[in-house]
Protein backbone atom coordinates (compact mmCIF):
# COMPACT_ATOMS: atom_id res chain seq x y z
CA UNK A 1 0.00 0.00 0.00
CA UNK A 2 0.92 3.60 -0.51
CA UNK A 3 0.87 6.43 2.55
CA UNK A 4 -0.01 10.01 1.46
CA UNK A 5 0.89 12.26 3.34
CA UNK A 6 2.93 15.56 3.99
CA UNK A 7 5.05 14.90 7.78
CA UNK A 8 7.65 11.85 7.75
CA UNK A 9 7.59 11.20 11.11
CA UNK A 10 3.81 10.83 11.26
CA UNK A 11 3.75 8.99 7.70
CA UNK A 12 6.56 6.33 8.89
CA UNK A 13 7.21 7.03 12.75
CA UNK A 14 9.41 4.58 13.82
CA UNK A 15 10.21 2.98 10.31
CA UNK A 16 13.77 2.11 9.31
CA UNK A 17 15.08 5.06 6.44
CA UNK A 18 14.27 4.07 3.13
CA UNK A 19 16.34 2.08 0.66
CA UNK A 20 15.25 3.77 -2.30
CA UNK A 21 14.04 7.32 -2.69
CA UNK A 22 12.03 8.34 -5.61
CA UNK A 23 12.22 12.10 -6.57
CA UNK A 24 8.46 12.98 -8.11
CA UNK A 25 5.15 11.31 -7.28
CA UNK A 26 4.05 11.61 -10.90
CA UNK A 27 3.19 8.58 -13.43
CA UNK A 28 6.93 6.89 -13.47
CA UNK A 29 7.88 7.99 -9.96
CA UNK A 30 4.87 6.33 -8.39
CA UNK A 31 4.80 3.22 -10.46
CA UNK A 32 8.37 2.74 -9.94
CA UNK A 33 7.70 2.98 -6.45
CA UNK A 34 4.69 0.08 -7.06
CA UNK A 35 7.54 -2.31 -8.71
CA UNK A 36 9.98 -1.26 -6.43
CA UNK A 37 8.25 -2.08 -2.65
CA UNK A 38 6.65 -5.02 -4.85
CA UNK A 39 10.64 -6.14 -4.90
CA UNK A 40 10.61 -5.99 -1.21
CA UNK A 41 12.52 -2.20 -0.81
CA UNK A 42 11.35 0.20 1.44
CA UNK A 43 10.95 3.06 -0.99
CA UNK A 44 10.07 6.52 -0.14
CA UNK A 45 8.90 9.13 -3.06
CA UNK A 46 9.41 12.71 -2.13
CA UNK A 47 7.32 15.75 -4.19
CA UNK A 48 7.68 19.20 -3.81
CA UNK A 49 3.85 19.92 -4.83
CA UNK A 50 1.00 19.84 -3.07
CA UNK A 51 -0.95 16.86 -4.87
CA UNK A 52 0.23 13.73 -6.64
CA UNK A 53 -0.24 12.66 -10.00
CA UNK A 54 -1.49 15.90 -11.41
CA UNK A 55 -0.81 15.11 -14.30
CA UNK A 56 -2.52 11.55 -14.58
CA UNK A 57 -5.60 13.61 -13.12
CA UNK A 58 -5.72 16.51 -16.03
CA UNK A 59 -4.50 14.06 -18.45
CA UNK A 60 -6.46 13.57 -21.80
CA UNK A 61 -8.96 16.06 -21.33
CA UNK A 62 -9.53 14.42 -17.48
CA UNK A 63 -9.92 10.70 -19.30
CA UNK A 64 -6.34 10.06 -18.64
CA UNK A 65 -5.34 8.25 -22.19
CA UNK A 66 -2.95 5.66 -19.80
CA UNK A 67 -1.78 3.63 -22.76
CA UNK A 68 -1.10 2.97 -27.03
CA UNK A 69 -1.69 -0.62 -27.95
CA UNK A 70 0.33 0.55 -31.10
CA UNK A 71 3.23 1.11 -28.78
CA UNK A 72 6.64 0.97 -30.12
CA UNK A 73 9.71 2.60 -30.12
CA UNK A 74 9.24 4.68 -33.55
CA UNK A 75 6.31 6.61 -32.33
CA UNK A 76 9.11 7.84 -29.48
CA UNK A 77 11.35 11.37 -30.38
CA UNK A 78 15.07 10.62 -29.20
CA UNK A 79 18.47 11.39 -30.01
CA UNK A 80 18.96 7.60 -29.91
CA UNK A 81 15.88 6.41 -31.75
CA UNK A 82 16.55 2.46 -29.71
CA UNK A 83 17.26 3.32 -26.29
CA UNK A 84 13.31 3.05 -25.70
CA UNK A 85 12.97 -0.30 -27.36
CA UNK A 86 14.29 -2.75 -24.57
CA UNK A 87 12.07 -1.05 -21.83
CA UNK A 88 9.04 -1.37 -23.80
CA UNK A 89 9.56 -4.57 -24.63
CA UNK A 90 9.97 -5.74 -21.36
CA UNK A 91 6.60 -3.74 -20.35
CA UNK A 92 4.06 -3.61 -22.81
CA UNK A 93 0.65 -2.26 -22.87
CA UNK A 94 -0.93 -5.10 -22.13
CA UNK A 95 1.62 -5.48 -19.02
CA UNK A 96 0.08 -2.50 -17.79
CA UNK A 97 -3.52 -3.08 -18.42
CA UNK A 98 -3.08 -6.66 -16.87
CA UNK A 99 -2.15 -4.94 -13.60
CA UNK A 100 -4.65 -2.29 -13.03
CA UNK A 101 -7.19 -5.17 -13.28
CA UNK A 102 -5.01 -7.54 -11.62
CA UNK A 103 -4.54 -5.15 -8.50
CA UNK A 104 -7.16 -2.75 -8.76
CA UNK A 105 -4.87 0.02 -9.02
CA UNK A 106 -6.87 3.42 -9.82
CA UNK A 107 -5.39 6.48 -9.78
CA UNK A 108 -8.32 9.67 -10.21
CA UNK A 109 -9.13 12.95 -8.92
CA UNK A 110 -11.35 11.62 -6.38
CA UNK A 111 -9.03 9.48 -4.07
CA UNK A 112 -5.76 11.17 -4.66
CA UNK A 113 -3.13 9.61 -2.23
CA UNK A 114 -4.95 6.17 -2.05
CA UNK A 115 -2.85 5.00 -4.75
CA UNK A 116 -3.52 0.82 -4.59
CA UNK A 117 -0.86 -1.47 -5.10
CA UNK A 118 0.10 -5.19 -3.96
CA UNK A 119 0.48 -5.02 -0.47
CA UNK A 120 3.44 -6.46 0.26
CA UNK A 121 6.12 -4.06 1.47
CA UNK A 122 5.36 -0.38 2.33
CA UNK A 123 6.09 2.91 0.48
CA UNK A 124 5.09 6.46 1.33
CA UNK A 125 4.78 9.33 -0.43
CA UNK A 126 6.03 12.61 0.94
CA UNK A 127 4.38 15.79 -0.75
CA UNK A 128 5.55 19.36 -0.22
CA UNK A 129 9.16 18.23 0.24
CA UNK A 130 11.52 20.39 -0.80
CA UNK A 131 15.06 18.72 -1.19
CA UNK A 132 17.38 21.08 -1.11
CA UNK A 133 20.92 19.09 -1.94
CA UNK A 134 21.77 16.01 -3.27
CA UNK A 135 25.25 14.09 -2.56
CA UNK A 136 27.05 10.69 -3.00
CA UNK A 137 29.93 11.16 -0.23
CA UNK A 138 29.77 7.28 0.18
CA UNK A 139 27.85 4.32 -1.14
CA UNK A 140 24.44 5.72 -0.34
CA UNK A 141 23.03 9.06 -1.57
CA UNK A 142 22.16 11.56 0.95
CA UNK A 143 18.95 13.78 0.11
CA UNK A 144 18.54 16.91 2.32
CA UNK A 145 14.77 17.55 2.14
CA UNK A 146 12.49 20.31 4.23
CA UNK A 147 11.04 17.12 5.53
CA UNK A 148 14.42 15.48 6.97
CA UNK A 149 17.36 13.90 5.33
CA UNK A 150 17.53 10.62 3.83
CA UNK A 151 20.46 8.30 2.52
CA UNK A 152 18.78 5.88 0.29
CA UNK A 153 21.22 3.32 -1.59
CA UNK A 154 19.42 3.63 -4.42
CA UNK A 155 17.90 7.35 -5.94
CA UNK A 156 15.47 7.42 -8.96
CA UNK A 157 14.80 11.05 -10.51
CA UNK A 158 11.03 11.16 -11.79
CA UNK A 159 10.79 14.39 -11.66
CA UNK A 160 9.49 14.68 -15.31
CA UNK A 161 9.98 17.51 -17.57
CA UNK A 162 9.11 21.52 -18.29
CA UNK A 163 5.88 21.31 -18.85
CA UNK A 164 2.82 22.99 -17.14
CA UNK A 165 5.11 24.90 -14.54
CA UNK A 166 1.86 26.02 -12.77
CA UNK A 167 1.09 22.25 -11.48
CA UNK A 168 4.53 21.38 -10.28
CA UNK A 169 6.66 21.07 -12.85
CA UNK A 170 10.87 22.31 -12.56
CA UNK A 171 14.27 21.37 -14.00
CA UNK A 172 15.37 19.81 -11.60
CA UNK A 173 16.12 16.44 -12.95
CA UNK A 174 18.08 18.23 -15.46
CA UNK A 175 20.07 19.79 -12.52
CA UNK A 176 20.92 16.89 -10.86
CA UNK A 177 21.93 14.73 -13.78
CA UNK A 178 24.08 17.43 -14.63
CA UNK A 179 25.58 17.35 -11.34
CA UNK A 180 26.81 14.47 -11.13
CA UNK A 181 28.32 14.60 -15.21
CA UNK A 182 25.12 13.85 -17.35
CA UNK A 183 24.59 15.58 -20.73
CA UNK A 184 20.92 17.27 -21.27
CA UNK A 185 19.87 16.80 -24.65
CA UNK A 186 18.50 20.23 -25.60
CA UNK A 187 14.61 20.75 -24.16
CA UNK A 188 11.68 22.21 -25.98
CA UNK A 189 8.51 22.33 -25.59
CA UNK A 190 6.56 19.50 -27.57
CA UNK A 191 2.46 18.38 -28.45
CA UNK A 192 1.80 22.04 -28.14
CA UNK A 193 -0.31 24.57 -30.11
CA UNK A 194 1.36 26.88 -32.62
CA UNK A 195 1.20 30.83 -32.75
CA UNK A 196 1.15 33.08 -35.67
CA UNK A 197 1.96 36.80 -36.10
CA UNK A 198 0.26 39.18 -38.46
CA UNK A 199 -2.01 38.58 -41.40
CA UNK A 200 -2.21 34.85 -40.53
CA UNK A 201 -2.97 35.90 -36.89
CA UNK A 202 -4.85 37.53 -37.81
CA UNK A 203 -6.90 34.93 -40.34
CA UNK A 204 -6.60 32.01 -38.02
CA UNK A 205 -8.60 34.48 -34.89
CA UNK A 206 -11.40 34.86 -37.67
CA UNK A 207 -11.91 31.15 -37.94
CA UNK A 208 -10.92 30.16 -34.13
CA UNK A 209 -13.07 27.29 -33.61
CA UNK A 210 -13.56 25.39 -36.89
CA UNK A 211 -11.80 21.98 -37.27
CA UNK A 212 -10.96 20.38 -39.86
CA UNK A 213 -9.12 16.73 -41.47
CA UNK A 214 -5.79 17.79 -42.83
CA UNK A 215 -2.45 16.11 -43.33
CA UNK A 216 1.03 18.23 -41.33
CA UNK A 217 4.05 17.71 -42.62
CA UNK A 218 7.28 18.82 -40.60
CA UNK A 219 10.59 19.66 -42.66
CA UNK A 220 11.69 16.52 -41.55
CA UNK A 221 9.28 14.94 -43.77
CA UNK A 222 7.49 13.77 -40.62
CA UNK A 223 3.43 13.37 -41.86
CA UNK A 224 0.72 13.43 -39.52
CA UNK A 225 -3.23 12.94 -40.86
CA UNK A 226 -5.35 14.05 -38.29
CA UNK A 227 -7.97 16.94 -37.01
CA UNK A 228 -6.87 20.42 -37.30
CA UNK A 229 -8.15 23.26 -34.81
CA UNK A 230 -7.98 27.01 -35.64
CA UNK A 231 -7.63 29.23 -32.32
CA UNK A 232 -7.72 32.51 -31.41
CA UNK A 233 -4.00 31.91 -31.46
CA UNK A 234 -3.17 30.21 -34.19
CA UNK A 235 -3.98 26.92 -34.62
CA UNK A 236 -4.09 23.17 -32.41
CA UNK A 237 -5.58 19.91 -32.25
CA UNK A 238 -3.93 16.54 -32.59
CA UNK A 239 -2.60 16.88 -36.22
CA UNK A 240 -0.81 20.14 -35.05
CA UNK A 241 0.12 18.98 -31.39
CA UNK A 242 2.19 15.73 -33.17
CA UNK A 243 3.67 18.06 -35.50
CA UNK A 244 4.77 20.57 -32.85
CA UNK A 245 7.06 17.84 -31.57
CA UNK A 246 9.25 17.28 -34.76
CA UNK A 247 9.34 21.40 -35.25
CA UNK A 248 12.07 24.15 -34.45
CA UNK A 249 11.82 28.25 -34.32
CA UNK A 250 12.15 29.15 -37.73
CA UNK A 251 10.53 25.90 -39.67
CA UNK A 252 7.73 25.55 -42.35
CA UNK A 253 5.20 23.25 -42.01
CA UNK A 254 2.87 22.14 -44.89
CA UNK A 255 -0.78 21.90 -44.75
CA UNK A 256 -2.44 18.90 -47.19
CA UNK A 257 -6.60 19.45 -47.06
CA UNK A 258 -7.18 17.53 -50.23
CA UNK A 259 -4.40 15.61 -52.37
CA UNK A 260 -3.76 17.65 -55.20
CA UNK A 261 -4.49 14.88 -57.97
CA UNK A 262 -8.03 14.46 -56.28
CA UNK A 263 -8.15 18.20 -56.36
CA UNK A 264 -7.54 18.18 -60.54
CA UNK A 265 -9.96 15.64 -61.51
CA UNK A 266 -12.61 16.38 -59.37
CA UNK A 267 -12.84 20.10 -61.16
CA UNK A 268 -11.59 18.74 -64.27
CA UNK A 269 -14.34 16.38 -64.44
CA UNK A 270 -17.19 19.45 -63.11
CA UNK A 271 -16.09 22.31 -65.38
CA UNK A 272 -17.29 19.69 -68.02
CA UNK A 273 -20.28 18.21 -66.22
CA UNK A 274 -21.29 21.08 -64.60
CA UNK A 275 -19.62 24.47 -64.99
CA UNK A 276 -22.14 26.64 -63.12
CA UNK A 277 -21.67 24.94 -60.42
CA UNK A 278 -19.98 27.28 -57.89
CA UNK A 279 -16.40 26.40 -56.75
CA UNK A 280 -16.92 27.23 -52.84
CA UNK A 281 -19.78 25.05 -53.15
CA UNK A 282 -17.27 22.04 -54.38
CA UNK A 283 -15.18 23.01 -51.26
CA UNK A 284 -17.54 22.66 -48.84
CA UNK A 285 -18.02 19.11 -49.26
CA UNK A 286 -14.50 18.83 -47.99
CA UNK A 287 -14.24 22.18 -45.69
CA UNK A 288 -15.99 23.73 -43.47
CA UNK A 289 -17.54 27.23 -44.28
CA UNK A 290 -15.46 29.80 -43.05
CA UNK A 291 -12.16 27.83 -44.34
CA UNK A 292 -13.57 27.50 -47.96
CA UNK A 293 -14.68 31.08 -47.54
CA UNK A 294 -10.79 32.47 -46.00
CA UNK A 295 -8.82 29.93 -49.14
CA UNK A 296 -11.00 30.60 -51.87
CA UNK A 297 -11.30 34.54 -51.10
CA UNK A 298 -7.35 34.54 -50.83
CA UNK A 299 -7.39 33.32 -54.92
CA UNK A 300 -9.22 35.92 -56.22
CA UNK A 301 -10.61 33.46 -59.08
CA UNK A 302 -14.30 33.67 -60.22
CA UNK A 303 -16.60 31.41 -58.60
CA UNK A 304 -17.79 29.36 -61.40
CA UNK A 305 -15.97 26.08 -61.44
CA UNK A 306 -16.90 26.43 -65.60
CA UNK A 307 -14.32 29.56 -65.75
CA UNK A 308 -11.68 27.84 -63.91
CA UNK A 309 -8.45 27.49 -66.55
CA UNK A 310 -6.19 24.34 -66.11
CA UNK A 311 -3.89 27.19 -64.43
CA UNK A 312 -6.49 28.03 -62.04
CA UNK A 313 -7.26 24.45 -61.41
CA UNK A 314 -3.54 23.78 -60.56
CA UNK A 315 -3.13 26.98 -58.30
CA UNK A 316 -5.89 25.85 -56.26
CA UNK A 317 -4.42 21.92 -55.90
CA UNK A 318 -1.78 23.84 -54.81
CA UNK A 319 -3.12 25.64 -52.30
CA UNK A 320 -5.08 22.93 -51.05
CA UNK A 321 -2.93 20.48 -50.85
CA UNK A 322 0.43 21.80 -50.02
CA UNK A 323 0.17 25.10 -48.14
CA UNK A 324 3.21 26.31 -46.81
CA UNK A 325 2.88 28.59 -43.21
CA UNK A 326 5.77 29.35 -40.65
CA UNK A 327 4.57 29.45 -36.98
CA UNK A 328 5.86 32.34 -35.36
CA UNK A 329 6.58 30.13 -32.14
CA UNK A 330 4.53 27.62 -29.67
CA UNK A 331 2.27 28.44 -26.78
CA UNK A 332 5.58 27.10 -24.87
CA UNK A 333 5.55 24.95 -21.55
CA UNK A 334 2.79 26.85 -20.23
CA UNK A 335 0.20 24.63 -22.70
CA UNK A 336 3.00 22.05 -23.90
CA UNK A 337 1.78 18.22 -23.02
CA UNK A 338 5.48 17.10 -22.70
CA UNK A 339 8.79 18.18 -22.68
CA UNK A 340 11.29 17.19 -25.99
CA UNK A 341 14.81 16.30 -25.10
CA UNK A 342 16.45 15.97 -21.52
CA UNK A 343 18.82 13.60 -19.83
CA UNK A 344 20.65 11.99 -22.65
CA UNK A 345 19.98 8.34 -23.36
CA UNK A 346 23.86 7.20 -24.06
CA UNK A 347 24.90 7.76 -20.07
CA UNK A 348 22.20 5.63 -18.89
CA UNK A 349 21.81 1.86 -19.88
CA UNK A 350 18.60 0.76 -21.54
CA UNK A 351 17.36 -2.13 -19.38
CA UNK A 352 17.47 -1.08 -16.44
CA UNK A 353 17.50 3.29 -16.50
CA UNK A 354 20.41 3.13 -14.14
CA UNK A 355 23.08 6.40 -14.59
CA UNK A 356 26.71 4.57 -16.63
CA UNK A 357 28.02 7.57 -13.98
CA UNK A 358 26.88 7.31 -11.02
CA UNK A 359 26.18 3.44 -9.65
CA UNK A 360 22.43 3.71 -7.70
CA UNK A 361 20.89 6.97 -9.75
CA UNK A 362 18.02 6.03 -12.19
CA UNK A 363 16.48 8.19 -14.10
CA UNK A 364 12.68 7.44 -15.88
CA UNK A 365 9.76 9.21 -17.60
CA UNK A 366 9.85 12.18 -19.32
CA UNK A 367 13.14 13.63 -17.78
CA UNK A 368 14.56 11.68 -20.11
CA UNK A 369 15.06 11.91 -23.37
CA UNK A 370 12.20 9.99 -24.63
CA UNK A 371 9.33 11.90 -25.79
CA UNK A 372 6.24 9.71 -26.71
CA UNK A 373 3.68 11.15 -29.73
CA UNK A 374 0.39 12.12 -28.52
CA UNK A 375 -2.05 9.15 -27.80
CA UNK A 376 -0.56 7.12 -24.74
CA UNK A 377 2.84 6.99 -26.05
CA UNK A 378 4.15 9.10 -22.96
CA UNK A 379 2.27 7.54 -20.56
CA UNK A 380 3.91 3.83 -21.63
CA UNK A 381 6.75 4.95 -21.55
CA UNK A 382 6.55 6.42 -17.69
CA UNK A 383 5.26 2.91 -17.03
CA UNK A 384 8.05 1.08 -18.64
CA UNK A 385 11.23 2.82 -17.69
CA UNK A 386 9.28 2.72 -13.94
CA UNK A 387 9.52 -0.78 -13.99
CA UNK A 388 12.76 -1.43 -15.41
CA UNK A 389 14.04 0.63 -13.10
CA UNK A 390 12.03 -0.31 -10.05
CA UNK A 391 13.05 -4.09 -10.85
CA UNK A 392 16.39 -3.15 -10.74
CA UNK A 393 17.09 -0.87 -7.51
P1 LIG B 1 5.31 14.00 -14.20
O1 LIG B 1 5.46 15.39 -14.73
O2 LIG B 1 4.01 13.32 -14.35
O3 LIG B 1 5.69 13.96 -12.66
C1 LIG B 1 6.81 14.64 -12.14
C2 LIG B 1 6.58 14.90 -10.68
O4 LIG B 1 7.79 15.42 -10.15
C3 LIG B 1 5.50 15.94 -10.41
O5 LIG B 1 4.58 15.43 -9.48
C4 LIG B 1 6.26 17.15 -9.88
O6 LIG B 1 5.53 17.87 -8.90
C5 LIG B 1 7.50 16.48 -9.27
N1 LIG B 1 8.65 17.38 -9.21
C6 LIG B 1 9.12 18.20 -10.16
N2 LIG B 1 10.15 18.90 -9.71
C7 LIG B 1 10.36 18.50 -8.42
C8 LIG B 1 11.28 18.88 -7.41
N3 LIG B 1 12.22 19.80 -7.64
N4 LIG B 1 11.20 18.27 -6.19
C9 LIG B 1 10.25 17.36 -5.95
N5 LIG B 1 9.34 16.97 -6.87
C10 LIG B 1 9.40 17.54 -8.09
N6 LIG B 1 0.42 11.43 -21.79
C11 LIG B 1 -0.24 10.34 -22.21
O7 LIG B 1 0.37 9.30 -22.43
N7 LIG B 1 -1.61 10.38 -22.38
C12 LIG B 1 -2.34 11.50 -22.13
O8 LIG B 1 -3.57 11.48 -22.24
C13 LIG B 1 -1.64 12.68 -21.73
N8 LIG B 1 -2.31 13.85 -21.54
C14 LIG B 1 -1.64 14.95 -21.06
C15 LIG B 1 -2.34 16.14 -20.82
C16 LIG B 1 -1.67 17.24 -20.31
C17 LIG B 1 -2.43 18.53 -20.09
C18 LIG B 1 -0.28 17.16 -20.01
C19 LIG B 1 0.45 18.33 -19.42
C20 LIG B 1 0.42 16.00 -20.25
C21 LIG B 1 -0.25 14.88 -20.80
N9 LIG B 1 0.44 13.70 -21.09
C22 LIG B 1 -0.25 12.60 -21.53
C23 LIG B 1 1.90 13.57 -20.82
C24 LIG B 1 2.09 12.85 -19.50
O9 LIG B 1 1.28 13.44 -18.50
C25 LIG B 1 3.56 12.94 -19.07
O10 LIG B 1 4.40 12.50 -20.11
C26 LIG B 1 3.78 12.05 -17.84
O11 LIG B 1 2.99 12.54 -16.79
C27 LIG B 1 5.25 12.06 -17.44
O12 LIG B 1 5.37 11.34 -16.26
P2 LIG B 1 6.57 11.62 -15.24
O13 LIG B 1 6.23 10.83 -14.04
O14 LIG B 1 7.85 11.42 -15.93
O15 LIG B 1 6.48 13.18 -14.91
Amino acid sequence: MMVLGSNFDELWPSGPSPEVVIVGAGAAGLFAGIEAARNGKRVLIVDHAKKPAEKIRISGGGRCNFTNLETKASRFISENPHFAKSALARFAPWDFIERMSAHKLTWHEKTLGQLFCDQKSGAIILMECEISEISKPDEHFTVATNKGTFRPASLIIASGGLSIPKIGASGFGYDVAKQFGHSIVETRPGLVPFTFSGALHDRFAAMSGVATPVSVTTKDKTRFSEAMLFTHRGLSGPAILQASSYWHPGEAITLEYLPADRVRSELTHARNTDPKKRVTDWMVEYLPGRLTADIFGETGLRNQIGTLSNADIDRLAERLSAHTISPTATEGYRTAEVTVGGVNTDELSSKTMESKLCEGLYFIGEVVDVTGWLGGYNFQWAWASAHAAGQAV
